[in-house]
């Protein structure tokens, strides 16, 4: 495996920022795109571009076969039985939007859903709402200081109330990675579905949502070197069929009166009006170039980033970091004492290294920590150990600065 040449496919990579090559670790944000699937978008508005599913001529049906051949290539990549399990939507946020709008209207007051301490307001905020809507009962499961959930705790609060649990594959602002598993075989016992929100996981780790059997799981394209705009919602087909349409409009009906419509056969029950067409093309790109990498060697990789960076990280005097579970992905969220995270990411954006600052949409950690927020330096599998030295060197610069 050659980092480089995996980092020559990515032309972002190779710009400079404010007169310096760039180091990117933002990636948790977003990831940055690789040729071939920049190349696959152009192709489909150069050469292909009609809408899907509603022609008969000849640049819709080649349209339609690409859509539908992305939609494929993900649920091999994936592990699902069917591609009828595999839903377009928008993103992270759509999909799990969509499970709280749909599953939702199949809960009754009183009902219960558990998520986690460390969600995204993505995976929060939509359940909240439907509590409110429907009066039903909102349960959290802690974390600890390293920022580790306390799985014990779980068997509290499951119930046979407990209609579903939410909870993050791997923590953006922390990295933690949960013992999904473990969760998923615990609601199971009372009869609880899963979803799990995978923002920040299919990039990371190798996840087989059939092995897993969670119910649902939720990423976005444009974290995994795909598309902004795209996402998926995967879920297992015989709930899907229970479910009622998450929105109405064209494509998701099978017929309709005025007075009445009968719904299409999934997955585009779930997928009304024109979708990103280009965005599931290019997403089914990126899943192309996933599947031809050494993803084991690669998370090694990731593993190496996230414990030199952690290890350097820790020599810094009054730096300190948020987020040491046992298992971790290559994130590192850090605060320096005497300095503001803005001022000490804008600084560093100045000589060239992009970082996230703030509360990563994670408000309820920064506020577990009473922090305002941090630092978060997010790794891909095409950073390297060199740009890290790049990040401490700039450290040692700026730190004094703000501090005197
Ligand atoms: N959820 C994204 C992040 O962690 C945007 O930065």
């Amino acid at each position: 495996m050659n980092i480089n040449e995996i980092r020559a496919q990515f032309p972002t990579l190779h710009r400079e920022v404010n007169g310096k090559p760039l180091v990117y670790f933002d990636n948790g944000a977003t990831s940055q795109k690789p040729q071939s699937v920049i190349d696959r978008i152009t192709q489909y508005y150069t050469d292909e571009n009609a809408n899907i599913h509603r022609g008969v001529h000849t640049l819709s049906q080649e349209a339609t076969s690409n859509y539908e051949s992305a939609r494929k290539t993900i649920q091999d990549y994936i592990g699902a039985s069917s591609e009828v399990e595999i839903i377009f939507t928008k993103g992270t946020t759509d999909s799990i939007n969509l499970v709280a709008h749909s599953f939702g209207e199949l809960m009754q007051a009183g009902d219960e859903v558990v998520i986690s301490a460390m969600e995204h307001h993505s995976n929060i905020v939509p359940w909240q709402m439907l509590c409110e809507k429907k009066d039903c009962k909102l349960k959290i499961l802690p974390m600890n200081e390293q920022g580790e959930l306390l799985l014990d705790e779980l068997d509290q609060l499951l119930t046979d109330r407990t209609k579903l649990v939410a909870v993050t594959h791997i923590s953006n602002s922390l990295g933690t990675i949960n013992d999904v598993d473990e969760i998923i075989r615990k609601a199971h016992n009372v009869g609880a579905k899963v979803l799990i929100d995978g923002a920040q996981s299919v990039q990371h780790l190798d996840v087989d949502v059939g092995k897993l059997d969670c119910d649902f799981y939720a990423f976005s394209g444009h974290k995994l070197f795909g598309p902004t705009g795209v996402g998926i919602l995967y879920g297992k087909r015989e709930l899907l069929e229970q479910m009622p349409p998450y929105q109405g409009g064209g494509d998701m009906i099978k017929e309709v009166t005025l007075e009445k419509t009968t719904y299409n056969t999934l997955p585009h029950k779930f997928e009304a009006g024109t979708p990103n067409i280009a965005g599931g093309i290019g997403l089914g790109a990126a899943f192309e170039f996933l599947s031809k990498l050494d993803m084991s060697a690669l998370v090694e990789h990731e593993q190496d980033l996230l414990d030199y960076a952690t290890e350097q990280l820790e020599k810094i005097d009054g730096l300190k970091i948020y987020g040491t579970a046992k298992t971790k992905t290559s994130v590192v969220s850090f605060l320096i004492e005497g300095t503001h995270p803005y001022d000490v990411g804008t600084l560093l954006d100045k000589l060239g290294i992009a970082v996230r600052t703030g509360h990563h949409c994670t408000q309820p950690v920064m506020q577990f920590y009473n922090i305002p927020g941090t630092i978060r330096a997010s790794f891909a599998f095409y950073n390297t150990r060199e740009e890290i030295d790049r990040m401490i060197a700039a450290l040692d610069r700026i730190i004094p600065m703000l501090k005197d």
